[in-house]
């Protein structure tokens, strides 16, 4: 099992490219199921999730020609609806399939996704939307098996708390439904604009795109063309180099980003008195004189994202005095809790959050990876802790960041990938 070993301490300089999103990436390559045609992906991450994805449609019958950041995809070869408990406990975000495999088939089995290190994670709201737009479904022996013999019918769907994924599925079968879905209390993440406009490039008719009220014209059943789809900047990983920048007080630049789309996470960082430059597609961090507290309470978008949470409590540790820190999202996204305090932060947890003194000095140590986001806090800390820290169990870091240690080689920090001594 590989581990990043850090050897904290270095100021960083330079400047580095933000890959494409990818939870932008994840719904895209599971709408390419609504289409018979080939379909031209680009600007894909290269990362663990994706490639799980993409072998989860080869798995269904697609024909997918994957390189680099490209992906060339033909979901007319489909014959398994199908997607078994080896791919989606892998990846929870597998369930994006349920939604457009039923929409285009009229049946489907997904296993249920189970719950992950960060909560419970339910996926009834996704259930909820997709019966009440007609689907017929059971959970026997771990899998959810829908069937809309008649096709989807649009329908009004409320959802009674905000969700990204059941936003998702929904506007993908909506996408092939017969007639009119309205989708209230919709996600407005960029993710979710993605897919909106992804789907409106293949014709349908969406109204709302990047409020909370969607409205979708389903084409009633037949399937879509789309024209080649760029995937956008991943937010959260511009985010998460912003941190790398603000934790080792450094001047760094970020190339290909959406200014809009981080301006919570810029908004935090100024509080704490960093300064920025934003010129088109391109940010650059300048050092703080202190660096200042912050409270923050992680919200649906374009509030704080709980995506950023880890991060920020990484920065908070070392920053003048004492921070608050409130997870609203997930019950369970405290586990880089313990191991900064491994590290030599000073966090006490209650509840849903997290009181941060800052402290002069962090000390490297053996710190272990709970989840992706989780991870790459423990990393920022790395960056800044006196000594040496070894990051274990990278492999979730793999899912999400596209060559994390790279880019931060590139800007200076002393970071390499090591294989587990057996
Ligand atoms: C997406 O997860 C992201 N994943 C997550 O990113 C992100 O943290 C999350 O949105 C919130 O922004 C992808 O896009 C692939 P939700 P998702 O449904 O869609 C509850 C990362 O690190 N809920 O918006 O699963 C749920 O338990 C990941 O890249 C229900 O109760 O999140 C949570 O409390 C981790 N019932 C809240 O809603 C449901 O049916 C928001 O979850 C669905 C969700």
């Amino acid at each position: 099992m590989d581990y990043l070993q850090i050897n904290g301490g270095k100021k960083l300089s330079g400047s580095i490219t933000i890959s494409g999103a990818k939870n932008a990436a994840l719904p895209v390559i599971a709408a390419t199921i609504l289409s018979d045609k080939p379909v031209t992906l680009t600007n894909l991450p290269n990362v663990v999730d994706i490639r799980t994805l993409l072998k989860l449609l080869t798995m269904l019958g697609g024909n997918v020609t994957h390189e680099d950041t490209v992906a060339y995809i033909d979901n007319s070869s489909i014959n398994s609806h199908k997607a078994v408990y080896e791919i989606v406990s892998q990846m929870r975000a597998s369930i994006l399939v349920l939604g457009p495999l039923l929409a285009r088939f009229g049946e489907c089995e997904v296993s249920l996704p189970g719950g992950c290190a960060i909560g419970q994670r339910p996926i009834d709201l996704h259930l909820k939307a997709l019966e009440a737009m007609g689907a017929k479904i059971e959970i026997k022996s771990g899998y959810v098996h829908a069937v809309a013999p008649e096709g989807l019918k649009g329908a009004k769907i409320i959802f009674d708390k905000i969700t990204v994924g059941g936003t998702e599925n929904t506007l993908m079968a909506a996408a092939l439904a017969k007639g009119t879905t309205t989708i209230i209390n919709a996600a407005k993440e960029p993710e979710i604009v993605q897919l909106c406009d992804m789907l409106a490039s293949a014709g349908v008719v969406i109204e709302g795109i990047g409020t909370n009220e969607l409205i979708i014209e389903g084409t009633g059943g037949e399937p879509l063309t789309f024209p080649e789809t760029e995937i956008i900047p991943d937010r959260i990983e511009a985010g998460t180099y912003l941190c790398a920048g603000a934790i080792t007080n450094s001047s760094i630049t970020l190339h290909k980003v959406n200014a809009e789309h981080i301006r919570a996470s810029l908004d935090k960082l100024e509080t704490m008195g960093f300064g920025f430059d934003i010129d088109n597609d391109t940010v650059t961090i300048h050092p703080a004189e202190t660096i200042k507290p912050v409270n923050l309470i992680t919200v649906e978008y374009p509030g704080f994202p709980t995506d950023m949470q880890a991060q920020f409590m990484a920065v908070a540790a070392i920053a003048d005095g004492e921070s608050l820190i409130e997870e609203r999202l997930f019950e369970n996204r405290f586990m880089h809790v313990s191991e900064l305090n491994r590290l030599g932060a000073d966090i006490w947890l209650k509840g849903s959050t997290a009181a941060v003194k800052g402290v002069e000095k962090l000390y490297g140590a053996d710190v272990m990876a709970t989840d992706l986001r989780a991870s790459s806090a423990l990393v920022l800390a790395g960056l800044v802790a006196e000594g040496t820290t070894n990051v274990r169990r990278i492999y979730h870091l793999d899912r999400g960041y596209d060559n994390l240690e790279g880019k931060l080689a590139a800007l200076g920090a002393d970071i390499a990938r090591k294989k587990e001594q057996k």
